[in-house]
């Protein structure tokens, strides 16, 4: 049943939570998905990052944020001098792709969650950016907007999370790529004062 599958996600180490993912039928997503898209990055950064769900290009590609989103994203972090695979991990809500990139249902972000539970335990980020409204509302349970999200740090299992706006909605708007900027540099106090909590 769900509870004993969730239980035993939570018991998971890397090689077999990615096993498990790869050959997950949990949902309706897997019947059209190419392939799953597990995550992507340094399994023990102080960052991670989380968006939605795969599109096409990460379906084709296996790996989260190759489209022109993620080159947004990538062109973000090396502003603050990160990068996937370097003090970063990315992952999605949601592993597979929902058709025509819709919202992922609510069922589907249920049966999926528990991977990204285990991804958030493993990894032990410092910090964690949410990347658009599913992200932010998925992990903050909440049906808050963004603006209404952005500019103030929440927690999600004692870890700190930064919320911004999605890269692929920020290639369409001019004016929130300066609200985004201002979500990294806080995001950058917030991981800073984590820092300083520690030592
Ligand atoms: N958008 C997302 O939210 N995630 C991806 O991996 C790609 C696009």
């Amino acid at each position: 049943d769900m509870r004993e599958a969730k239980s035993d996600v939570h018991a998971l180490g890397w090689d077999e939570l990615e096993t498990r993912v790869a050959a997950c039928e949990r949902c309706r997503l897997c019947e059209k998905r190419t392939q799953t898209v597990f995550g992507v990055g340094d399994r023990e950064a102080d960052w991670m990052l989380i968006g939605e769900a795969p599109g096409e290009n990460e379906d084709k590609q296996g790996e989260p944020f190759v489209g022109q989103a993620g080159k947004l994203l990538d062109s973000m972090l090396r502003a603050l001098s990160l990068a996937r695979g370097q003090d970063v991990y990315i992952a999605n809500v949601v592993k597979c792709r929902p058709p025509g990139n819709r919202n992922p249902e609510p069922d589907e972000v249920a049966r999926c969650e528990p991977y990204l539970q285990r991804q958030v335990a493993l990894v032990k980020p410092k910090l964690i950016i949410a990347l658009g409204r599913v992200a932010a509302q998925n992990l903050l349970k909440t049906d808050a907007s963004i603006s209404s999200l952005r500019g103030r740090v929440h927690r999600y299992e004692d870890v700190p999370v930064i919320v911004t706006y999605h890269p692929a909605y920020l290639l369409r708007s001019l004016p929130d790529k300066a609200k985004a900027w201002a979500d990294l540099c806080l995001a950058v106090d917030t991981y800073r004062q984590a820092l300083a909590g520690q030592a």
